[in-house]
């Protein structure tokens, strides 16, 4: 029997793999951020770690940890950036996320933003909720077509593909950008051209050194004004202050974000961009995706525990 740090209150059901394991769940109350010494404290009292995304897991919590007896930490999330993987590795603590199981949610949300970016139901919406639609007018709420527009999607990883295949499925032309060639249909091999071509760009990648602000004031300048962007990935992927400069100055259409670069704050000049809808980091939350993703993460803590290869090891 080892104890397991569970950071935050999982969806339940969550921690069934730990229970069933016999294992000790420590935590898995709190919904807010931990204090940074609190958290290290409570690792170094922890054989396994599930964290979500909203919590550091800096070296100070692993070296905390591993000077008592942390073996593993798992993100429920597929995304790791919040975790400093090469302090672990260096540590010798094993480190695990959650893919596969949240591709559908995540994309069935990214093509939400597309559709409501590029329709701006957004602003329509709050019109009516305001009181301010006065009737329909024929120059009213004038977005960009979704059928027959290019679909440019940037990181072909298991979600944008099946972004993608949603694309396809509206009548889009599907074009893709990945670092290394897919061999498949549609790739583009410089992001510079794909963002010139596509009428409405999806980001899915990681976020890494190399994909901060990917997209910046050059790029949002190569889309041009008609364009859509659309980010499920991670906030820093965008130069939110240049995003909002151009969605100001109408240099870009619209944009329809679900991450931020300092979340749970936005940019004050995204708030107020016209054509913009935004959304609380809601990629995966659908009940059965954030059950699955919980579970994942506490079967790879048990898997580590018993001496098993768990399903997803993360390498720096
Ligand atoms: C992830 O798993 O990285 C997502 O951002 C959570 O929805």
């Amino acid at each position: 029997m080892a104890d397991v740090l569970v950071t935050r209150r999982l969806p339940d059901g969550g921690t069934d793999p730990l229970i069933a394991a016999g294992h000790r769940v420590v935590g898995g109350t709190q919904e807010g951020a931990w204090a940074p010494e609190t958290l290290a404290q409570a690792a170094a009292e922890s054989d396994g770690l599930v964290c979500l995304l909203a919590d550091r897991i800096d070296r100070a919590v692993l070296e905390a940890g591993v000077a008592g007896s942390l073996k593993v930490v798992a993100n429920v999330a597929v995304g790791y950036d919040n975790i400093d993987v090469a302090a672990a590795a260096e540590l010798g603590v094993k480190v695990c996320n959650t893919p596969g199981v949240l591709d559908q949610s995540t994309a069935d949300l990214a093509f939400l933003l597309v559709l409501a970016a590029a329709r701006l139901s957004s602003e329509a919406e709050a019109d009516v909720r305001a009181g301010r639609w006065t009737g329909w007018s024929i120059t009213g709420y004038l977005g960009r077509d979704v059928h027959g527009a290019t679909l440019g999607i940037v990181g072909y990883g298991r979600i944008g593909r099946a972004v993608a295949a949603r694309g396809a499925g509206f009548g889009m032309d599907v074009i893709h950008h990945a670092r290394t060639p897919t061999g498949e249909p549609g790739y583009v091999a410089e992001l510079d051209e794909l963002l010139e071509r596509a009428d409405i760009v999806s980001l899915h990648v990681p976020l890494t050194q190399a994909t901060t602000h990917l997209i910046g004031a050059r790029e949002l300048a190569l889309m041009g004004p008609d364009a859509v962007l659309v980010n499920t990935a991670r906030g820093a992927v965008v130069d939110e202050a240049a995003l909002a400069e151009a969605l100001h100055a109408g240099t870009i259409f619209a944009a329809g974000l679900d991450v931020f670069e300092r979340e749970p704050e936005i940019h004050p000049r995204l708030l107020s961009a016209p054509r913009t809808v935004l959304l609380p980091h809601i990629g995966s939350a659908t009940s059965d995706t954030r059950t699955a993703m919980a579970r994942l993460a506490c079967t790879q803590v048990c898997d580590v525990l018993a001496g098993r290869a768990p399903a997803h090891l993360v390498r720096p």
